[in-house]
């Protein structure tokens, strides 16, 4: 891909086609030819859609990119796509030939209808060529472009596509293609938005899994084939057979699979999920739907016959980042938690970090992310996926400063201006550890004005006395401890909402605090300091005990009161106790949400509870993070008990089996199992702490990740004698080393690799 980016000869033009917000129409073709009289040295596409294109010059796909453009706020901006096609071109006849897809744009989004943002695909081009003799040309997207329908009768991000390939029309994108028939496309006014490159990744098919199972059953005097591929995961199928002319191939996507063998659909909450091929003449065809993709494990093909030819193989979607990250260790049931948590990253990272993949939902929810970016950072190069979803999160704000649950938005809250406790901070806590990780202060500086933004609105709006989420201003409050299971049975737990408020409330205060200092802004940093100190003394008065007690006595209440530091230290020993207290009544178990999860660990290690931790990770029985692993999960569920032998599915309104919020625990394993994290003083891992912890059941683990240094790796064994260890430095950093068994000392270490052992301590 290019970086320069050009589109201000172009027009931008659709189809007169339109469907409506039902429904939509088939994809419309759009086409051009032109002819080069002398060879072609440099040639560069620039192009964009708002929908989804796909394009191909000469009969030859542009790009391996999937869903191009993506998702932003379209209303604010679209990413523009930069290749260079020179090899596409040759002297004579060319053409260039787009499909638009309705994608975001037009498309179902979440539980709301299409044509949420515009009532049809839009689409601009130019192409700007250096002949070999020095001169130069160009060729755009105007009104001399030509349209007809194609083979893809329907189209879908969420529901599917419909295809039949006896309307192909082969050699649409080449020259010499007879057009006659086709009509003059529509030129569209310029929108009022940005065109720019993305800061993110493409999306790509970045792996192809091969069926585990195929099952084909005689039902109803119909043959219905069922195929596993062992993985839930985000994409599509590829599919190929050997049909007959205009028999119909139909493909439904699931997560899990009913008691009875069928496939499980009712958690998809009415979207389509299906896919339609039908075949356009005797011998083997070869299909992929492209502008949609599905969450899932399983497939259901109906509509073949017996013994007929077919196969399929899984294409797996997401954002192109690199795998940066490994964390293994002696336990099985662990090392398959960490490639569920992976799973869940690659599943719901297409261009939007997104709560799950599958249902009628599929945002950019800012808790799920603020809650997981720190374990996605571990697994994968997320840099540029987040400063992108960062600038969503500017788009998406509100006049007020508030930041709403989603973004990209599109009103899907409705009234809400804000996204409420842990679900709108996630604009200050993404930038802030996207910096601590790649020592990144461009991030934090396009994004300090907004933050300022976001905490004036706080304060203005949903504070009383340093209280925020009061409920005398603030009627919602906020998710709460989101799927927490103390709370009766209500989605939002029990931990009281404005203790969340108040407690997000203050950790952003401190952060942004940092962040000023870091900025330069030395008169913002003080203040920050001092809402921080105000927040903190509210939270005391209003919800802690002199003698350490918080209101509500849940496990979040606790946790978010000792990881931000609202306690005074004097009465920290006692919060801890009352922690572990609720742990063991609950034989070991936790019963926090969304919002208390991804602290529980870290505050047990923090405050010497290493075995407790230990014994909630390896915890085997509901709730725990091992429970969806016994019970053959390969990604996280949404829900501790999304499926239990005793009661079957959870609620069909909310059950995602491949949600990575619960995953946010991967970042201990990296972390305190296995020993590896980042100095905050000196990010992006210049000064590397390894402080391997071991615990619970482990004999061994091992962690590495790849930074901007080079490689920094540590892996650890212990008998009952001795603990035996090897760190990797690279070259221009430093490393302090923490021994298990003697936390008086450290060790500082230069580039290389260290052995180190000592003797185990019980
Ligand atoms: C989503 C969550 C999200 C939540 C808000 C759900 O529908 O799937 O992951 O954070 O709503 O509480």
């Amino acid at each position: 891909m290019l970086n320069s980016l050009s589109l201000s000869h172009a027009s931008w033009i659709a189809a007169p086609s339109v469907g409506g917000p039902q429904c939509g129409v088939v994809a419309p073709c759009l086409r051009k030819a032109f002819d080069l009289s002398r060879p072609v040295q440099e040639a560069t596409l620039s192009i964009t859609a708002l929908g989804l294109y796909e394009c191909e010059i000469n009969g030859r796909n542009i790009s391996d990119f999937v869903l191009a453009p993506g998702w932003t706020n379209y209303d604010r901006r679209v990413h523009v796509q930069s290749f260079d096609v020179s090899q596409l071109l040759h002297v004579g006849e060319n053409a260039m030939g787009a499909i638009l897809g309705d994608g975001w744009y037009c498309g179902f989004l979440a539980w709301k209808s299409r044509q949420l943002y515009g009532d049809r695909p839009k689409f601009i081009a130019q192409l700007d060529l250096t002949y070999a003799d020095g001169t130069t040309d160009r060729f755009v997207s105007d009104q001399s472009w030509k349209t007809a329908g194609s083979a893809i009768l329907q189209n879908d991000l969420l529901a599917g596509e419909i295809y039949d390939a006896r309307l192909e029309q082969p050699g649409w994108s080449s020259g010499g293609f007879d057009d006659s028939t086709w009509l003059p496309v529509m030129v569209i006014p310029a929108p009022d938005i940005a065109l720019e490159t993305s800061p993110a990744p493409p999306m790509r098919r970045i792996q192809e899994l091969k069926p585990v199972s195929v099952q084909s059953k005689l039902t109803d005097g119909k043959w219905i084939t069922q195929v596993d591929f062992g993985q839930n995961f985000s994409g599509r199928v590829r599919m190929t057979v050997s049909g007959a002319t205009g028999q119909t191939l139909t493909l439904r996507h699931a997560e899990m699979l009913n008691p009875d063998g069928t496939i499980y659909v009712d958690n998809l909450r009415g979207i389509r999920a299906t896919d339609f091929y039908t075949c356009r003449e005797d011998g083997a065809a070869t299909w992929e739907p492209v502008f949609t993709f599905h969450g899932f494990r399983y497939v259901e093909v109906s509509g073949l016959n017996k013994d007929q030819a077919f196969s399929l193989v899984g294409v797996v979607l997401h954002s192109d980042m690199e795998v940066t990250g490994s964390f293994s260790c002696s336990s099985p049931l662990l090392n398959k938690l960490q490639q569920n948590i992976l799973w869940g990253q690659k599943s719901n990272f297409l261009d939007v970090p997104t709560d799950c993949p599958q249902r009628n939902e599929r945002l950019g929810w800012t808790g799920d992310a603020q809650v997981f970016v720190r374990t996605a950072a571990f697994n994968m190069d997320i840099q540029g996926f987040f400063h992108k979803w960062v600038q969503d999160l500017r788009d998406a704000q509100k006049p007020n400063g508030g930041v709403p649950a989603v973004a990209p938005d599109r009103n899907f809250l409705g009234d809400l201006t804000d996204g409420g406790p842990a679900w709108s901070d996630a604009t200050i806590i993404c930038p802030w550890t996207i910096y601590l990780c790649y020592d990144d202060r461009k991030i934090l500086a396009d994004h300090y004005d907004s933050m300022r933004r976001y905490l004036d609105f706080l304060a203005a709006h949903r504070c009383k006395d340093f209280i925020r989420s009061h409920p005398d201003v603030d009627h919602w409050g906020g998710f709460g401890d989101w799927l927490a299971l103390d709370g009766s049975g209500k989605t939002e737990g029990c931990t009281p909402r404005d203790l969340i408020g108040t407690a997000f409330y203050a950790y952003d205060a401190e952060l942004m605090c940092k962040i000023a200092g870091i900025l330069g802004h030395t008169g913002d940093a003080l203040r920050y300091a001092s809402l921080h100190e105000d927040v903190v003394r509210a939270f005391r008065h209003r919800f802690v005990t002199p003698e350490g007690l918080i209101a509500s006595g849940t496990q979040t209440a606790y946790v978010l009161a000792l990881r931000f530091n609202l306690i005074p230290e004097e009465a920290r020993a006692v919060a801890c106790r009352q922690l572990v207290r609720d742990i063991e009544s609950r034989d070991f178990h936790l019963s926090t949400g969304f919002v208390g999860t991804p602290h529980l660990l870290d505050v047990l290690t923090e405050r010497g509870r290493l075995d407790v931790a230990y014994r909630l990770l390896e915890q085997e029985t509901f709730p725990s993070w091992l429970f969806p692993v016994k019970n053959g999960a390969t990604t996280i569920w949404e829900r501790w008990d999304g499926w239990t032998p005793e009661k079957g599915f959870q609620d069909k309104g909310m059950n995602s089996f491949n949600h990575y919020a619960y995953g946010a625990v991967g970042a201990w394993m990296y972390r305190t199992v296995a020993g590896l994290d980042l100095d905050p003083d000196l990010p992006g891992y210049k000064h590397i702490i390894f402080r391997p912890r071991p615990g619970g059941s482990l004999t061994s683990a091992e962690a590495s990740l790849t930074t901007a240094h080079g490689k920094v790796a540590i892996s650890w064994e212990q008998d009952a004698a001795t603990f035996r260890c090897e760190i990797t430095v690279p070259v221009g950093c430093r490393a302090t080393f923490f021994p298990p068994y003697d936390n008086l000392s450290s060790l500082a270490f230069g580039p290389g690799n260290h052995p180190f052992s000592q003797p185990v301590k019980t």
